[in-house]
C-alpha cells in the first residue's frame, strides 16, 4: 500500500450518502439519523457521511467544546489522526485558533466525506487532508533515532518523504515544527463492548490500544478521545516525568481528563496529555473534571460507537 499521501479534493462515492428519509436509512443506523441534528448542525445543507462514519462521528457540540478547550499554547498546528467525516478537525478550523489543521484518514470514501462537510461548513481550504495511515504519517515525523528523545526545535520536512500527488516538489502545508504540533486522535473504539464494561481496559481496545496509541504520539501533546468509561488508572500511567521538576529524578506531570456530556449524558472522555521529551515511568497523577458541552436543543441519548 501506498504511504500517506497529501490530497486535493476526492470524488464522491456511492458510500459516501446523505439519507433524507428514514426509510433509506440501514436499520443500525436509524439511531443515529434520528439525532442527525445534534451531530451535524448543518446536516441539511448535504452532510455526507459513510455508513460506518455514523457509529464514530463526533457530535459538533462536543468536538467544538473540544476545540475549544485545547489550549494551543504555542502550538500552530493540530493533527486530527482519525479524521472520519471530519466532526473534530471542522470544529478545529472553526475555532480559528490553528495555522494549519491536518486531517488523517485512511479509507478514500470517508475522506471524501470529510472534505465535502468541510465545504459545507466554509472551512475547507483551511484544512489539509491527508489521505493514508496515520501512524506511518507519524513516523515519517518522529526520526527514527535510538535517543530517547524527539528535539523539540527540529522542523519536521515530513513531506520530504510524503509521497505527493500534485507536486512533487515540498508542499509548505507539510512542514511542521514539531514544538508547535499538537495531534488529537479519535481513535475507533472496536465497538460497543466499553459500555457493558463498569470501567473499559484499554489495553483491550481495538484495533490500536491505548499504549500503541500513546506510543505513536508520546513525542508531542496529545489529546485523546477515549470512551466514556475508560480505566483512568491507565491513563494516569501515560504521565510523562518532568526533569526538572521537584523530587529525586523529576515530577510527576498531571493529565487533565474530561468528560464530554450532552443534555447530561457523557458521550466521551478525553486526555490531554503532555509531551514525553523523555522517557516515562508510570505515575498515578490524573486530575480530573467535568465539562458539558453545549447541548441545547440536543437530543443526543445514545452512545457512540466509533
Ligand atoms: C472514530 S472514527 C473518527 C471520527 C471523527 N473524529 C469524526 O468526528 O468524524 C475513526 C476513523 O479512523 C479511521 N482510521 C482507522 N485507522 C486509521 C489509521 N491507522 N490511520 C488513519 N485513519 C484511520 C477510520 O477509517 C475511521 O474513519
Amino acid at each position: 500500500m501506498d504511504g500517506p499521501k497529501l490530497v486535493n479534493t476526492l470524488p464522491l462515492t456511492e458510500e459516501c450518502r446523505h439519507y433524507e428519509d428514514i426509510s433509506e436509512v440501514p436499520s443500525d443506523i436509524q439511531k443515529y439519523w434520528y439525532q442527525r441534528y445534534s451531530i451535524w448542525e448543518h446536516y441539511d445543507y448535504d452532510i455526507r457521511m459513510t455508513d460506518d462514519a455514523w457509529f464514530g462521528v463526533t457530535p459538533q457540540p462536543v468536538a467544538r467544546k473540544i476545540a475549544e478547550d485545547l489550549d494551543p499554547g504555542v502550538a500552530t498546528t493540530v493533527i486530527d489522526m482519525f479524521a472520519g467525516a471530519g466532526g473534530n478537525a471542522i470544529a478545529f478550523a472553526l475555532s480559528e485558533k490553528w495555522e494549519h489543521v491536518i486531517a488523517i484518514e485512511k479509507d478514500p470514501s470517508t475522506l471524501a466525506c470529510a472534505q465535502h462537510n468541510a465545504e459545507v461548513y466554509g472551512v475547507r481550504e483551511h484544512i489539509t487532508f491527508v489521505l493514508g495511515d496515520c501512524f506511518e504519517f507519524l513516523a515519517l515525523l518522529n526520526p527514527p533515532t535510538s535517543s530517547p528523545s524527539l528535539s523539540t526545535t527540529t522542523t519536521a520536512r515530513a513531506t520530504a518523504t510524503l509521497n505527493l500527488d500534485a507536486d512533487p516538489g515540498i508542499d509548505p502545508r507539510l512542514y511542521l515544527d514539531l514544538s508547535k504540533t499538537v495531534l488529537f486522535a479519535s481513535p475507533p473504539w472496536g465497538g460497543v463492548s466499553y459500555r457493558d464494561q463498569d470501567v473499559f481496559d484499554l489495553s483491550t481496545m481495538q484495533p490500536y490500544n491505548l499504549a500503541q496509541i500513546h506510543a505513536a504520539c508520546r513525542p508531542l501533546k496529545h489529546v485523546l478521545y477515549l470512551p466514556r468509561t475508560s480505566d483512568l488508572r491507565q491513563i494516569a500511567k501515560l504521565a510523562p516525568t518532568n526533569p526538572n521538576g521537584d523530587g529525586d529524578g523529576g515530577s510527576k506531570e498531571k493529565i487533565e481528563v474530561v468528560q464530554y456530556c450532552m443534555d447530561g449524558a457523557s458521550k466521551a472522555l478525553v486526555a490531554y496529555i503532555p509531551p514525553s521529551p523523555t522517557t516515562s515511568s508510570p505515575s498515578q497523577s490524573v486530575s480530573s473534571q467535568s465539562s458539558h458541552s453545549d447541548s441545547s436543543g440536543s437530543d443526543v441519548d445514545s452512545d457512540s460507537d466509533n
